[in-house]
């Protein structure tokens, strides 16, 4: 058991964090900012959180250069950091999709026994492992906490998105970003988008006018249902929805957070600027079973931009073989329309047709680059516009409000995390209902 309260964290750092404390620090740790600028040393590298992602993220910056070294493990629970230090080690990689029995090169791998944690504990072991990169892969719920930890141990971060689930979270999140920046710590996100040369291509035509003036758009996670990993009777409460995590608020900030962040990113990296209000609905028809937990499954939101620009969202997950999914943007201008992982429609009609790129791979060459050649980087701002952007659209739809974006970036104070982290009971508000949920 231990305390992982953020209020308290807050109290105890960042609250007190003035600029002069902060350059301080910066002073004092800007020696380590960079420690592989230009260097030939191995990179060693932590993971917390090692499911799919996770070890996914291993074999991803493994493979990104050969000077990367799997050195350290944590996951909450054992039987998890076991059972991708196996994957990892054998290259039996179960999972589906891109991460399909690559593993990890034998003289990449070099987690020896006791650099393997778990439990409450296992967090603050990692950290003193001696790893110099980080990726934090656990339920977004934590992120917060996490990231500031490693971001004052002066260590580089790989941060999967999102990274709060709430407004106290992202600034929070926010806080680190800037301590980040000022010691020199990189910071690369899991918004792979925008390292997917498709993708950046054809938004940077968007922006040089190939669509004319933008005058709104869409973006879509209609999806299916995810996994659950079920229950058994000798798990507490708080084990049962750190296992479970998807299906509780303050874990994964429900699915319009954890699944449609992507889209949401690039609505603002098309615009360029962010969104005034949101108004939203939901609800949930399909995943109406206790166990899973109180989330929705379904959200409809409209963002509005400075000049009355409209864009409109689209999120839900329902049973495997119902209805059919979309995943993806498209955004309208005068002169014609895009979708922006590769194809302007109009007068300007044009079709991405350069390099394909696996982009969870390329973010990792593109961040180990810049990491040893010295030139920084640090996505941590970006990520956060893009956590809140999803937050506000679901406090919408809780609410049945319009929500301002300055009120939930500035004042809003919902914050969701408890006040202490230990094995135990950990009751959760109901399933929320449309316009019965307060605004704190
Ligand atoms: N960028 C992408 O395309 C992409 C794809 C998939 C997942 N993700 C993100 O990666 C993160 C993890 O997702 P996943 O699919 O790997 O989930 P997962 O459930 O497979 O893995 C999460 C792991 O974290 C562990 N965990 C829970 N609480 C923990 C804690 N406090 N400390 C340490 N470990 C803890 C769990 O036991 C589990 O093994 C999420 O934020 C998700 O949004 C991003």
């Amino acid at each position: 058991m231990t305390d992982l309260s953020r209020r308290t964290f807050l109290k105890k750092t960042s609250a007190g964090l003035t600029a002069a404390t902060a350059a301080g620090l910066a002073a004092s740790t800007s020696a380590q900012g960079a420690p592989h600028a230009g260097g030939s040393d191995k990179i060693r590298v932590g993971v917390v959180g090692t499911g799919g992602r996770g070890t996914g993220a291993c074999m991803d910056i493994a493979e990104a250069h050969p000077s990367v070294e799997i050195y350290a493990m944590y996951d909450l629970f054992h039987d998890r950091v076991m059972e991708s230090y196996k994957r990892l080690k054998t290259g039996e990689d179960r999972g589906s999709g891109v991460n399909f029995r690559r593993g990890i090169p034998k003289e990449q791998f070099n987690v020896t026994k006791d650099r393997i944690f778990s439990d409450w504990d296992g967090f603050d072991a990692l950290l003193d492992s001696g790893i110099d990169v980080i990726i934090l892969a656990t339920p977004p719920g934590f992120r917060p906490y996490h990231t500031r930890k490693a971001v004052e141990k002066g260590i580089h971060l790989f941060i999967e998105k999102p990274v709060a689930v709430d407004p106290a979270g992202v600034r929070h999140f926010m806080e680190s970003v800037e301590m980040a920046e000022k010691k020199g710590i990189y910071i690369l996100t899991g918004t792979q988008r925008r390292h997917d040369p498709s993708w950046k291509d054809t938004i940077a035509r968007i922006h040089e006018g190939a669509i004319g003036d933008i005058k709104g758009g869409s973006i879509y996670w209609m999806g299916s249902e995810l996994w659950h990993r079920g229950s058994n009777p000798r798990w507490s409460d708080m084990e049962y929805q750190c296992r479970n995590w998807y299906y509780f608020n303050w874990l994964s900030g429900d699915h319009i957070v954890e699944q449609h962040l992507h889209n949401v990113d690039v609505m603002l990296w098309v615009m360029g600027t962010l969104p005034v209000s949101a108004y939203g609905m939901g609800g949930r028809g399909n995943r109406t079973d206790p166990k899973y937990g109180n989330i929705w499954d379904h959200f409809a939101v409209e963002y509005v931009f400075p000049d009355g620009q409209r864009w409109h969202s689209m999120s839900r997950q329902i049973p495997r073989g119902q209805g059919t999914s979309r995943v993806g943007e498209f955004v309208v201008g005068t002169k014609g329309t895009s979708d922006p992982k590769g194809f302007i429609h109009g007068e300007h009609a044009w079709e991405y047709t350069g390099k394909q790129v696996r982009s969870q791979l390329q973010e990792h060459v593109n961040f180990i680059n810049d990491l040893r050649a010295g030139k920084y980087m640090n996505e941590g701002k970006q990520v956060a516009e893009a956590t809140m952007g999803c937050i506000l659209g679901r406090m919408s739809a809780y609410t049945g409000r319009q929500i301002k974006w300055d009120w939930a970036w500035n004042a809003s104070q919902l914050d969701t995390f408890p006040e202490k982290l230990a094995w135990g009971d950990h009751p959760v508000p109901d399933v929320p209902i449309a316009g019965m949920e307060t605004l704190v």
